[in-house]
C-alpha cells in the first residue's frame, strides 16, 4: 500500500506530536507540567476539544494508559475510538504500516499509539498528518509516562533538580526507564538504574547492585520484568529475584527516610515489590501516578491538538 499522506515534519518544524522525550523543548515541558497542575485543581475544564476525534489505537495491552488517555480526551470534551489489537485486522495479518495507512486515511484530528513495535509512532507520523502521541513503543519510550511520573515527583518534592531518584528492575525493556532517564536527567534530577547485569542496558549507567544505589535516594521507581521481550528466560528464581531486587521495607530503608516508591504498573506483587512498600499509604505515591496521568494527558491533548 502506499502511503496517501506525505510526511509532515520538516526540520524547521517542531515535531506534530510526542514521540519521545526529545520532541519536546524545556519550555514545553515545563508549560505541560504546570498545566496538568491546573487540570488536577480544575473539577470543570472548559470543553476545549469539543468536536475533535482522537484514535486511541492500543495494539499492545493496557490499562492504565488507555483509560486515562481516553478519560482525559472525555473530560476535554473530545469524542475517543478504541482500537485494541484483539479487535484489528493485525489479527488477520495486515502489517503496521498498512494498518496506519488504512487508520490516517479516515483523518481523526489525533493519534495516540501503542505499540509493540519500537519506533512505530515515528512511522505514524510519517502517514498522519494529525499530532501523534506515543503511549508506549516497544522497548522504545513512553514520553507520557515520564511526564506524568515527573509530576508526580514535583508535586511531591516541589522540585526534579538535585532529587536522586533510582530505576530498578528490567532497565534492558522498559520504554518507561528510558523516558523517565531522559526527561528526569534533563531536569537536574540524579537518576541511578539499577538490576540484574542481564537486564541492564549496555549504553546507559547502570549497576547491578541496587541496596547500594538506594543510598540517599529520595525516590525509588520500581519495575516490572518484562517477560514478553525477553528472548530468553531470566536464569533467578522468583524468590532469588525478590531477594536481590525487590523492593521491601528493609532495602527501603536504606534510601533517605522520606524517600517515596513509584511503579507506572502493572505490579507483580512479591516479585519486584513488596505488598506492605506497594501499599504503604505515606510512602508509595502509585496511584497518585494513576491520578497524574489523567491530568497530564489532558495537558498533553490540550497542547497538540488546540487549534
Ligand atoms: C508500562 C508500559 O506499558 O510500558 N506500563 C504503563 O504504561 N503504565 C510498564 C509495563 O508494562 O511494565
Amino acid at each position: 500500500m502506499t502511503q496517501a499522506i506525505p510526511r509532515k515534519d520538516t526540520p524547521d518544524q517542531s515535531p506534530r506530536g510526542l514521540c519521545g522525550i526529545d520532541d519536546l523543548e524545556d519550555s514545553q515541558i515545563s508549560a505541560l507540567l504546570d498545566r496538568a497542575g491546573f487540570f488536577l485543581s480544575e473539577k470543570n475544564p472548559r470543553p476545549v476539544l469539543e468536536g475533535r476525534i482522537i484514535l486511541n489505537a492500543f495494539l499492545e495491552n493496557s490499562t492504565r494508559t488507555r483509560v486515562s488517555f481516553e478519560i482525559a480526551a472525555l473530560r476535554l470534551g473530545a469524542q475517543i475510538v478504541n482500537i485494541t489489537a484483539d479487535h484489528a485486522s493485525i489479527k488477520k495479518g495486515e502489517t503496521l504500516e498498512d494498518t496506519l495507512a488504512t487508520l490516517a486515511a479516515m483523518e481523526p484530528d489525533a493519534l495516540v499509539l501503542r505499540s509493540g513495535q519500537n519506533g512505530a509512532s515515528r512511522m505514524a507520523r510519517d502517514v498522519f498528518s494529525c499530532p501523534v502521541i506515543n503511549g508506549g513503543d516497544g522497548t522504545n519510550e513512553h514520553p507520557t509516562q515520564g511526564l506524568l511520573d515527573a509530576l508526580t515527583l514535583r508535586r511531591h518534592f516541589g522540585r526534579i533538580k538535585g532529587l536522586n531518584i533510582v530505576i530498578c528492575g528490567d532497565i534492558l525493556h522498559s520504554r518507561v526507564a528510558r523516558s523517565n532517564f531522559l526527561l528526569l536527567t534533563r531536569l537536574g534530577a540524579h537518576v541511578r538504574l539499577a538490576g540484574p547485569d542481564a537486564l541492564l542496558p549496555r549504553n546507559l549507567p547502570a549497576t547491578p547492585d541496587f541496596t547500594q544505589a538506594l543510598e540517599g535516594a529520595d525516590a525509588v521507581m520500581m519495575l516490572r520484568l518484562q517477560k514478553e521481550r525477553m528472548e530468553k528466560t531470566l536464569s533467578m528464581e522468583p524468590a532469588e529475584y525478590f531477594s536481590a531486587y525487590g523492593l521491601d521495607r528493609k532495602k527501603l530503608a536504606r534510601a533517605k527516610p522520606h524517600a517515596v516508591v513509584l511503579h507506572p504498573g502493572p505490579l507483580n506483587r512479591g516479585l519486584e515489590i513488596a505488598p506492605e512498600v506497594a501499599d504503604d499509604p505515606v510512602r508509595s505515591l502509585i496511584l497518585e501516578q494513576v491520578k497524574n496521568g489523567v491530568a497530564l494527558r489532558m495537558a498533553c491533548l490540550e497542547h497538540y491538538l488546540k487549534p
